[in-house]
């Protein structure tokens, strides 16, 4: 056996034999350890800190003596002067092998490190983005043997980095000769590399050692809301998100109107488009700002959106969507860059990956939550539903996966409801009635407390309770079905008939009023025939879509329902079933997976084989069209009833009774109503 020292690295368990005098470094590159470095080994990035450990390691087989690693050296003591040092630590390029030693990569040392993401079912991201920094040191030039700037530069990063073939566009180019000498021939290049055509491109350059980071946007274009994750590219850590309503709402509230307009106005897709592409710059500016980063560090960006968003941020006019057989321009993943969609905010070369879209109908979103969820390698039958504006669903298993959208419309955001509003603090979001008072209590955004609650009057103070968002109007509705306000046909019954005078008559229907501030000034908030109605349609279109799939995939139940999307996460499993938006399953199988979406957006921006993996899933997902099959229509009518008019709910009626309540239009005593809702209270 060789006398050469013997490494271990933790947690990888690589290990093997190296002479003295071997860098760390070295030896975890030859053994595949996943060490990070920037500067190559030059002892001034600090990107390949590691920590060796002494004494005895019975499962390694190894003892570890004092001097197993080379003395701290000037190169660590200068860089522990300049920016500490954590103790324990060495520079794994300074550092070298003397003797038999187990040394453990921490976290932030390794390149593909994982990035825990929050649903706890959820795996883990792992690094690898397109986009990387290189630090080269690249030779001056010579006239005696004449070469550009930039074939030194190539050099340098094939000799020191193993990488050939770059690229570079003139705009970088501009300011490579400049760069090259005020960092004295040392530089740190941004270098793309994705499975889309061509070569590895320097998308940026620094003199010296660059150190302020390199930063990508995960964006998640809908038709009401643009939502953007400004992340660490290097670390995966998201430093900040935030959101904006689509500029586009002018336009029109839904995909269809937004169509229309470009299809009635000549002109009309270009001033959405630009609409669209100013709203994104605004709020890269305002993400940038709120992190403090510069955004022209903005070097990648990721969109995920449907199909209609999709053509209008890319300029094309998107009329064919609005019609069978609803053809796309293009479904594959696109490699773009800002300039080529005008956009104005972020580095003039990031580069802009879009993921493939499915179908006409179904789009890059659609494939970003089959990135994130991975319906595909599911071994039960789960149905994954985005519910937004326009709902997308997902139905598979390893063997098949089939998906479809449906229009359910803006209901489920708070929009077409009397009282509706935006998920906003104040906004009514959690509501329970009791079956036997009919009296509700509710629950408001920014409070933990229900309204029957001691301080809640206090804690709502500021807000005040002013409306009702999309979770509540689902919990309201749901509620009222199971306390025997609303029957199975949606409709409301008046005081007599359910006992509370609560129930009022507005016109000759009747509401339910969930609030009533109305002495102080405040709001009275009600639940209207119109606002069940509303919610009636949208829940009907996005149980008929997940039936739809449910027959072609020829299953009348499903092992386990996904709620996805930014409101998804908020809507209560039971209630959801109580209203029949979903297929019945047992309850702790309707799981939440909060903005799969956008966490498909930013899996594609930091992992580069992503890309490749959702390019070749979208090729197996089978279209399932909506809005041309008759059975859809028949559903929808059948889905119209709470929960539904012939399909079992037998999961649900395990856990809830329904009582059989059937009001007619007329409403009964009027008179016994009115003298109610005198005596009510608020
Ligand atoms: Fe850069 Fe060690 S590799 S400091």
């Amino acid at each position: 056996m060789s006398n050469d020292p013997l490494v271990v690295f933790t947690p990888s368990g690589k290990r093997g034999r190296f002479p003295a005098g071997t860098p760390v470094l070295a030896a975890a590159r030859q053994l595949g350890v996943d060490l990070d470095s920037v500067c190559g080994g030059r002892g001034i990035c600090s990107k390949c800190q590691i920590t060796p450990s002494y004494g005895e390691f019975p499962k390694h087989g190894v003892t570890v003596s004092e001097g197993a690693l080379s003395e701290w050296n000037s190169v660590e003591q200068r860089y522990a002067d300049k920016r500490g040092l954590q103790a324990g630590r060495r520079l794994g390029c300074q550092a070298t092998l003397q003797g038999d030693v187990v040394i453990d990569v921490p976290p932030e040392s390794q390149v593909h490190k994982q990035v825990i993401r929050k649903a706890a079912s959820a795996r883990p991201i792992i690094m690898d983005p397109a986009t990387r920094l290189y630090f080269v040191e690249v030779e001056e030039p010579d006239m005696h043997t004449p070469t550009g700037d930039l074939e030194r530069l190539e050099r340098a990063l094939s000799e020191q980095w193993e990488i050939s073939g770059i690229t570079a566009d003139l705009s970088l180019l501009a300011k490579l000769q400049k760069t090259l000498r005020k960092g004295n021939w040392q530089v740190t290049v941004a270098l793309h590399r994705d499975n889309g055509p061509g070569r590895p491109r320097i998308t940026e350059i620094w003199p010296g050692l660059h150190e302020t980071g390199l930063y990508g946007l995960a964006i998640d274009l809908g038709s009401t809301t643009i939502a953007a994750h400004l992340t660490d590219l290097e670390t995966g850590i998201v430093i900040a998100s935030s959101g904006m309503m689509n500029p586009q709402i002018r336009f029109g509230e839904d995909l269809m109107s937004r169509v229309s307009y470009a299809m009635m106005n000549p002109g009309g897709d270009a001033e959405m488009t630009a609409a669209v592409r100013n709203g994104i710059d605004d709020l890269t500016r305002a993400i940038a700002a709120e992190a403090g980063i510069d955004p022209a560090l903005i070097l990648e960006t990721v969109f995920v959106c449907n199909p209609v968003m999709h053509h209008l941020l890319l300029g094309l006019d998107p009329v064919e969507l609005g019609q069978a057989p609803f053809a796309l321009a293009t479904s594959q993943a696109l490699h773009l860059t800002a300039p080529d969609l005008g956009l104005n905010a972020m580095n003039p070369r990031a580069r802009i990956y879009i993921l493939p879209c499915i179908a006409g109908h179904v789009g890059a979103d659609a494939a970003a939550v089959a990135l994130s969820e991975e319906p595909g390698k599911s071994q039960d039958l789960v149905l994954i539903v985005d519910v937004g504006t326009n709902a997308e669903l997902l139905l598979g298993n390893t063997s098949r996966v089939l998906a479809c959208s449906s229009p359910t419309g803006p209901a489920f955001e708070g929009a077409q409801i009397s009282s509706g509003q935006r998920a906003a603090p104040g906004a009514i979001e959690r509501v329970e009635i009791d079956p036997v008072s009919k009296e509700p209590r509710v629950r408001v955004i920014g409070c933990d407390l229900w309204s029957d609650e001691e301080g809640f009057a206090e804690a709502t103070a500021t807000s005040g309770i002013t409306g009702i968002c999309g979770s509540g109007i689902i919990e309201a509705v749901a509620e009222m079905r199971m306390a025997g306000i609303v029957d199975a046909s949606g409709l409301i019954g008046s005081a007599a008939q359910t006992g509370t005078a609560r129930c009022v008559p507005e016109g000759r229907t009747h509401s339910y009023l969930l609030h009533d501030a109305s002495d102080t000034g405040g709001p009275r908030i009600l639940v209207t025939q119109g606002d069940i109605r509303a919610i009636q349609l949208a829940k009907s279109a996005l149980y008929a879509g997940a039936r739809l799939l449910m027959d072609e995939m020829g299953v009348d139940k499903v092992d386990r329902v996904v709620l996805a999307g930014a409101f998804g996460a908020h809507i209560s499993s039971k209630h959801a079933l109580v209203l029949g938006m979903i297929p019945d399953a047992p309850l702790d199988k309707v799981t939440s997976a909060g903005n799969a979406a956008g966490t498909g957006a930013r899996i594609a921006l930091c992992n580069v084989a992503a890309r490749a993996e959702i390019e070749r899933v979208v090729g197996e997902i089978t279209k399932v069209e909506t809005a041309i099959e008759p059975r859809f229509q028949e559903h929808f009518v059948a889905a119209n009833a709470i929960p539904h008019k012939t399909d079992p709910f037998p999961e649900l009626s395990k856990i809830v009774t329904l009582p059989e309540a059937m009001f007619n239009a007329g409403g009964g005593n009027e008179a016994d109503g009115g003298r109610r809702r005198r005596r009510r209270g608020a």
